[in-house]
């Protein structure tokens, strides 16, 4: 059955979740304060690059079933459920999350709430937000406002895709509140049932208490980096060894209690969840007085920066110093197919190398706008043949594709001196060796491999 829900906060999250909302045929209202975002996804654009959100946006807008205004209306009051979906920055000068915007959204939320419509969170949050957030906008209210809290799992990059043929879903409700989770399925009846393409009935529909719901996202997205860092912990000891980090996860990667995904070592985590998550899970968790159950994510953080680090010595190494040498920077993004550049590696790498006195080019498909605005130090060039004339070192920060389907003979010929550094061990070397390029790749030994 079709239900209304209104979806507030539209960045990455809440504007994917509003379309795929909308895909699943219900009636959407989408809330965005920021005028920009708002007047962007009014005339039918998406304010970010996400990959077939665009079209799907379109789509949703032709048929009727999505509407964006800067706040809430009389509409709201007629809906079903309202998803919170505003961000939690990491607070300056502190590892703690900033999750004053979900306050705000239930105080603006409250006047306007009825008593059977459910508040489903889906912002990334400390363990313990939901309740306090339940506290408030119940007394807000003046009722017992009915909160239940919904992780979302989505990849930039692939975020449809995982919004409407999600692995799991997760609904935490407050005291086994059923009518909270029979209007949960309800919302999810078109993915529990197939009609998205996952088997029907094959959608695990897991309900349990707020608190375990919050701590299921911060602790995928802590193991996840985990698994990341703890590759490319293995492959610091690779370079020390001269073994070959990529062919020990591939192997380690078969044993199906390990599993191969997440196993790429390279220049590390970044973007807006897993650096800020693990810092405001260490801060929660020492709020709470077990802060030592997770130190080793201080490790894991250590080990990610360190990657960073270590092509900022691997250039050196290769131009005597940085200082004053012209070094491309291929990708500005944290990922391929996004062009999100919050807590970059490949970003923060060209940032550091024009702080040691580097002249830096930096080239990206989809996010030097962001770029220029956020690094005016950066010489951001659209023109990848441009921005590599007279190179003198090369380095892969972010595995686009075509970067990995770059000519190598051709594009040696564009640049100063044939060296690449593989930030993300993305390039097929034996070409790229073929063509006359040195390839220097994190983790591995080339000669042997
Ligand atoms: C991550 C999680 O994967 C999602 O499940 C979660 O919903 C999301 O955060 C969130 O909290 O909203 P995302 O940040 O889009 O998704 O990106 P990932 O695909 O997880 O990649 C994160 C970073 O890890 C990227 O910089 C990527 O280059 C790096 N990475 C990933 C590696 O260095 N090695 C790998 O093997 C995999």
């Amino acid at each position: 059955m079709a239900m209304k829900v209104t979806v507030i906060g539209l960045g990455y999250l809440g504007a994917t979740h509003a379309v795929a909302m909308a895909e699943l045929g219900h009636q959407v209202i989408g809330i965005e304060a920021d005028p920009q975002k708002l007047a962007a996804l009014q005339a039918g654009k998406l304010p970010f690059y996400e990959p077939g959100l665009d079209k799907a946006l379109t789509r949703v807008i032709e048929t009727g079933r999505i509407t964006f205004q800067p706040g809430h209306s009389e509409s709201s009051r007629t809906a079903d459920a309202h998803f919170l979906c505003v961000g939690t920055p990491q607070v300056s000068g502190s590892y703690a999350a900033d999750t004053s915007y979900l306050f705000s959204a239930v105080d603006a939320l409250a006047p306007y709430l009825s008593e059977t419509a459910v508040v489903a969170g889906k912002s990334t949050v400390p363990v313990g937000t939901a309740k306090a957030l339940t506290e408030r906008l119940s007394a807000a209210a003046g009722f017992e406002a009915r909160l239940a809290w919904n992780p979302e799992f989505l990849r930039e990059g692939t975020a449809l895709e995982d919004s409407l043929r999600p692995d799991r879903i997760v609904i935490g409700v407050v005291g086994g509140d059923a009518h909270s989770e029979r209007v949960m399925r309800e919302i999810y009846g078109p993915i529990l049932n197939g009609d998205t393409g996952s088997a029907a009935g094959q959608t695990p529909f897991l309900v349990m208490d707020v608190a375990t719901s919050e701590l299921v996202k911060v602790a995928a997205n802590s193991f996840l980096a985990t698994k990341i860092s703890f590759i490319n912990a293995m492959a610091e000891i690779s370079e020390a060894a001269g073994a070959d980090a990529v062919a020990l996860a591939e192997a380690i990667g078969m044993d199906a209690r390990i599993g191969s995904q997440f196993l790429r070592n390279g220049i590390g985590f970044g973007g807006g969840c897993l650096p800020k998550d693990i810092r405001a899970f260490m801060a929660r968790a020492d709020e709470l007085g077990v802060g030592s159950a997770i130190d080793f994510l201080a490790d894991v953080d250590a080990v990610n920066l360190r990657r960073r680090q270590r092509v900022l010595d691997l250039a050196n190494q290769e131009l005597g110093e940085v200082a004053g040498k012209k070094i491309l920077m291929l990708g500005a993004a944290f990922k391929p197919d996004s062009d999100d550049i919050r807590d970059s590696p490949a970003l923060d790498i060209a940032v550091q190398l024009v702080k040691a006195g580097a002249k830096v080019v930096i080239h990206d498909p989809m996010s030097l706008a962001g770029v220029r605005i956020k690094h005016p130090e950066l010489d951001a060039v659209q023109d990848l043949t441009s921005a590599a004339q007279d190179a003198e070192l090369v380095v892969l920060g972010t595995e686009w594709k075509i970067y990995r389907e770059l000519d190598a003979a051709s594009f040696g010929e564009l640049v100063a001196n044939k060296t690449v550094i593989d930030g993300r061990n993305a390039l097929p070397y034996h070409a790229w060796q073929g063509a006359g390029w040195k390839v220097i790749a994190l983790g591995r030994n080339l000669e042997k491999a």
